[in-house]
């Protein structure tokens, strides 16, 4: 008789891994596209021989609704207490929603804010990246795609515009407003180190990006930045202004490497990168801090529009989720298995509404299919 012994083995998880991981769905499409990079997630545990425990927090409008704040304490306990966060969108329609009838720091965007803060993320992740197969839903000419591009936009997170002191008074009979962009040394050197590391395991690039030829904060950001190259002397470092980049992003995207820019800057490019990549809903990101710990977003917003249809496209949660096992738990093979089988999907032809070609003549050659199907499709490809 033979005795055949199996054993399953996996090189990195080889005991396999139980991974704490906190929820913040959040409001409009957040709970939709969750539920699909949970879909997705539970698919490589069950793979790769790993134990998943989730648990759900409220912030953003839910959040309000709920308890009559953005985000609570209780709430950032159970965060703080994870391994990492995934999360899905906040906030409403600012022209209708109620919540914009509150005072801002009692609005959703401040839950997201004050976790930022908390957590000290202060690194955030933006990739944007063309897939071949999307080429059609790119709104840019053929000839300024060409071999399509792939930058990384590292923002700095938890500085700037975004956290300084701000206010809105009477001065002398007139309404006057106040915000504030405040940098210290320490916090554009740490961006900066992150910076030049993620380009070292890349093509060797930083731009970084301000408007040294106006702001102080600029200037500062410039200098350091500066400092911090001499460490890293195999990477290329180019400087531009903040509105030279939003062309060249149009203009010539393949040029960029890593974006290395501001809280604000980074606001507005990231969103600019990720049109240029065919539909803000294909772009994930990952917030750090100086620990392994992250919070994993899709860069997009809420979209209150189509909440609740069934449409959106949960891609870009779905590869936050891959970020997040790859730099939270440094499981690099199940992060690649679910980057593989979402552009498999994509191969295959299937589409969300936003990731449609641009012109109708081509849309027969793929098929248009809802949030749910996506998932499910991603899922059964691991
Ligand atoms: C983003 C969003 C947020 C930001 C909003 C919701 C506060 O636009 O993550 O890019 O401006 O940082
Ligand atoms: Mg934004």
């Amino acid at each position: 008789m033979v005795y055949r012994i199996t054993v399953s083995y996996h090189e990195k998880g080889a005991f396999g891994m139980n991974l704490n991981i906190v929820c913040i769905p959040g409001d409009g499409i957040g709970p939709e596209i969750v539920s699909e990079a949970k879909k997705v997630l539970d698919q490589v545990a069950d793979k790769f021989g790993h134990k998943i425990s989730y648990q759900d927090i409220l912030m953003g409008g839910a959040s309000i609704d709920a308890c009559g704040e953005p985000l609570t304490q209780e709430a950032i306990a159970t965060a703080k207490a994870a391994d990492a966060v995934l999360m899905g969108s906040i906030g409403g329609n600012t022209a209708t929603s109620p919540w914009y009838q509150l005072p801002p720091h009692l609005r959703p965007e401040a839950g997201l804010l004050k976790l930022r803060k908390e957590l000290n993320l202060f690194a955030n992740l933006r990739p944007a990246y063309l897939y071949g197969e999307l080429k059609e839903a790119c709104p840019l000419r053929d000839d300024i795609i060409g071999s399509g591009f792939d930058m990384m936009i590292m923002r700095e997170l938890t500085g700037g515009l975004y956290f300084g002191e701000r206010s809105t008074k009477e001065i002398d009979g007139v309404m006057t407003a106040v915000d504030t962009l405040t940098y210290t040394e320490h916090e554009i050197r740490r961006i900066a180190i992150k910076g030049f590391e993620i380009a070292m395991k890349r093509r060797k690039k930083v731009t970084s990006v301000d408007k040294a030829n106006v702001l102080d904060s600029s200037r500062l950001w410039r200098k350091v930045v500066e400092e911090v190259a001499k460490d890293y002397p195999e990477v290329t470092l180019e400087h531009m202004l903040v509105d030279n980049c939003a062309m060249q992003l149009v203009k010539d995207p393949k040029q960029f490497d890593v974006i290395l820019t501001e809280n604000m800057f980074g606001d507005i490019l990231s969103d600019e990168a990720s049109m240029v990549t065919g539909s803000i809903g294909m772009l994930s990101s990952a917030s750090l801090n100086d620990t392994k710990f992250g919070l994993y977003e899709p860069s997009g917003g809420s979209a209150p529009d189509i909440a609740g249809k069934g449409i959106a496209n949960p891609i870009a949660t779905i590869l936050s989720a891959a970020m997040m096992l790859r730099y939270s738990f440094d499981l690099d093979k199940e992060a690649d298995a679910i980057e593989k089988a979402v552009k498999q999907v994509l191969e295959e032809g299937y589409r969300t509404i936003d990731i449609m070609p641009q012109d109708e003549k081509k849309r027969t050659d793929v098929t248009q299919i809802g949030t749910a199907k996506m998932g499910d499709l991603i899922a059964e490809r691991i």
